[in-house]
């Protein structure tokens, strides 16, 4: 299919893109929402999108609530809440997925409130080989002033961070909160199946994604030793770069392009 061609009602390009991109995933992830993988004719989908530079996913103020170092984790859940598991990919401009995409997550409780001080409903994560990534949480509670959501960091191996927040769908809020952008809406199934596709301005071509370093990570080095991908780094390493010291802010096993002056999310610089 192309960009002049007709779509199915209510098909997007958006969906068409996950559509391509959840091939082998399809069958479980698009439960619910089955007429997404079909066209008018009933035949399944084989068109792939070109360019998905019109499903740029747009940034999102920051706000006031969040602080670096969050656990490496895919679970937040702790304490009460309806549970929602969040799935994904995150692909760039050419619609491919971009493996080791850090996705830093934070959320208020099901009260409406956020952990300023621990780091519960905080978690990040790293997308997988196919781009993909799964949270499992709550539905986050309500506060004055904003209609419900989701706030998140991600940030593809060497390029900027791309802050902004994922909404839900038939929230009375949404009407009313200036924030909102429906470009955010995630997708809402029953049983606390919500879906989402990042779209990140990553050049590149469509393609197997990048393979994952199949060097074992190694301990963590003393500190003031040379940064180098391939190494798991705790909170509080200690590193240098290019003639700058760094100290790590977030776990994480390293990568190449995620040099420390390229991802200020993983080190800050002393
Ligand atoms: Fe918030």
């Amino acid at each position: 299919m192309t960009d002049d061609e007709p779509r199915p009602v209510g098909v997007t390009r958006k969906t068409l893109l996950r559509a391509a991109v959840v091939v082998p995933a399809a069958p479980l992830l698009l439960a619910g929402v089955p007429a997404l993988a079909r066209t008018p004719s009933g035949q399944p989908l084989t068109a792939t999108p070109q360019s998905c530079d019109d499903d740029l996913t747009p940034p999102q103020l920051e706000g006031p609530y969040f602080k670096p170092g969050s656990p490496l984790r895919t679970s937040m859940l702790d304490g009460t809440g309806t549970r929602l598991t969040l799935t994904g990919y995150v692909v760039g401009l050419a619609c491919q997925p971009i493996a080791g995409v850090l996705l830093d997550f934070w959320q208020a409780d099901n009260a409406g409130a956020y952990d300023n001080v621990g780091n519960r409903f905080r978690g990040h994560q790293l997308t997988d080989a196919q781009g993909r990534f799964t949270l499992t949480t709550i539905v986050p509670g309500l506060y004055p002033g904003r209609t419900r959501h989701i706030h998140v960091k991600a940030q593809a191996p060497g390029r900027p961070i791309l802050t902004t927040q994922l909404y839900f769908p038939n929230e009375p809020r949404n009407s009313t909160d200036t924030l909102y952008d429906p470009a955010l809406l995630m997708t809402v199934g029953s049983a606390g199946q919500a879906t989402f596709d990042f779209v990140l301005n990553v050049p590149g071509v469509p393609s197997s994604p990048s393979p994952t370093p199949t060097t074992p990570p190694s301990p963590t080095p003393p500190g003031g030793s040379t940064w180098r991908p391939g190494v798991a780094y705790a909170v509080g390493a200690q590193v240098t770069y290019g003639g700058a010291a760094y100290v790590c802010q977030i776990a994480h096993t390293s990568l190449p392009g995620w040099e420390p002056p390229n991802t200020p999310a993983l080190w800050r610089r002393r």
